[in-house]
């Protein structure tokens, strides 16, 4: 877990509030759920064999006795608040986004952390294949707006519950034929095989070398709604790769599944990951509500985009001489917030010399300068710090003017 400071906060929230500008023209609005949901949720959510839930949740008793969990994941609680809240029965698909911290514990590594964050985007309601392009049309747009170039979108159909059930047949045959499986899959072939996709041992991988696909397995409905999404994504000019082998490391896939690695990740190359989920509502006692959206990785992301301007640009720092210009500068620094500019004061009585290379050091971009001599003339020096420029404003105009200045 890492603290988080500044200046990356600041780069956080820039992201952050283009998301936000993204997400509104796309039409999703925000939710923000609790960070602790009873352990069954996830269980039932996710899956009790995948990863998360076998080894990662950060599950306690509480002191009533309840089982509750760190939320791992937010697609379960989108899906779970939907339902509690009675959001079923408006018409139409329903579009939500949800930014915040997860936890999982995982081993740490670079771009793994048991404290990070995810930018979510969650749309109920509808099957369309039409929604699983605009969602990952979303996502693109997203990215491509913060600049992050080198991606590479990887795309897969995980098929509908009964596809599933002839391939989890095949495949199961495929394992059981094979010997040297991780003590891991070798359990996961006879409870949930499809989990044996994403066994992080580079052994088991190879084992894999052969293994039937989905894609094979499709019914003709779920073909057709693959081939549909697949025409869209060229019909926009997305790129994209078909990844046979992406499962994806939760159970409520069906249909759709994606994910999109960045390059310069390194081996936790995976940024955003998503796909559909219509029996996730289902199993959560709810209606059949068939459901898609994504999750981007914010520090995996913040890892990857290009580096940004200086954040204090357009600060005004106010260097008082003097008790009387003191008195003056504290209202003066008031009024510049007043009009929408970062004022800043030191309040300690330090010499002109100090408070100027404070200034400096804090990024200002002006100093207001403030001395008896400058109250006597109703005139404040005004110093461009990086220019090393004087000038003398009045005080009347001296917002005006520094606002002027600064926005130009
Ligand atoms: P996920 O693939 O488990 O999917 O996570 C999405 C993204 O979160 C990953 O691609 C990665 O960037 C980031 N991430 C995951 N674990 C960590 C970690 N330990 N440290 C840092 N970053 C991490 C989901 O969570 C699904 N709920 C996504 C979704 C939404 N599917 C449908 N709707």
């Amino acid at each position: 877990m890492r603290d988080l400071l500044p200046p990356d906060t600041e780069r956080w929230q820039q992201v952050e509030t283009l998301a936000r500008e993204v997400f509104r023209l796309y039409g999703y609005r925000e939710m923000r759920l609790p960070l602790l949901e009873r352990t069954e949720l996830f269980a039932r959510g996710i899956g009790a064999e995948t990863d998360i839930v076998a080894k990662e949740m950060y599950t306690f008793t509480d002191r009533h006795g309840d089982s509750v969990t760190l939320r791992p994941e937010a697609t379960a609680q989108v899906v779970r608040a939907f339902l509690e809240n009675g959001l079923a029965k408006s018409a139409g698909v329903k579009k939500y986004y949800l930014i915040g911290p997860m936890f999982r514990y995982e081993r740490p590594q670079k771009g793994r952390y048991r404290q990070f964050h995810q930018i979510n985007c969650e749309a109920l309601g509808s099957d369309a294949p039409e929604l699983d392009v605009e969602v990952i049309l979303l996502l693109v747009d997203l990215l491509t707006r913060l600049g992050l170039a080198k991606v590479r979108l990887l795309i897969n159909s995980l098929g509908c519950p009964r596809c599933q059930v002839d391939f989890k047949g095949e495949l199961k045959r495929f394992l059981f034929a094979k010997e040297g499986w991780c003590p891991d899959c070798q359990r996961r072939r006879s409870v949930n095989a499809l989990r044996v996709f994403d066994c992080k041992s580079a052994h088991c991988q190879a084992l894999l070398e052969g293994a039937p696909t989905l894609r094979a397995s499709l019914c003709p409905e779920c073909h057709r709604h693959y081939q549909r999404v697949l025409s869209l994504l060229d019909c926009f000019q997305v790129a994209y790769e078909e990844q046979p082998r992406l499962v994806r490391g939760l159970d409520y896939y069906t249909r759709t599944a994606f994910e999109v690695q960045a390059v310069g990740l390194g081996a936790q190359d995976a940024v955003a990951g998503g796909g559909r989920y219509n029996g996730l509502a289902r199993e959560l006692g709810g209606p059949d509500l068939p459901g898609i959206g994504f999750a981007i990785g914010q520090e995996r992301l913040m890892e990857v985009l290009p580096a940004p301007g200086p954040a204090t640009a357009g600060q005004v720092f106010i260097a008082t001489l003097g008790a009387a210009a003191k008195d003056r500068g504290v209202v003066l620094l008031q009024e510049l917030r007043g009009q929408g500019l970062t004022a800043l004061m030191d309040f300690d009585d330090r010499s002109l010399k100090s408070q100027l290379s404070l200034a400096d050091r804090l990024g200002a971009a002006a100093a207001v300068i403030l001395g008896d001599q400058e109250l006597a003339d109703g005139q404040a020096q005004v110093r461009w710090l990086a220019a090393g420029r004087q000038e003398q404003v009045d005080f009347k105009d001296l917002a005006a003017h520094l606002q002027g200045r600064l926005r130009s």
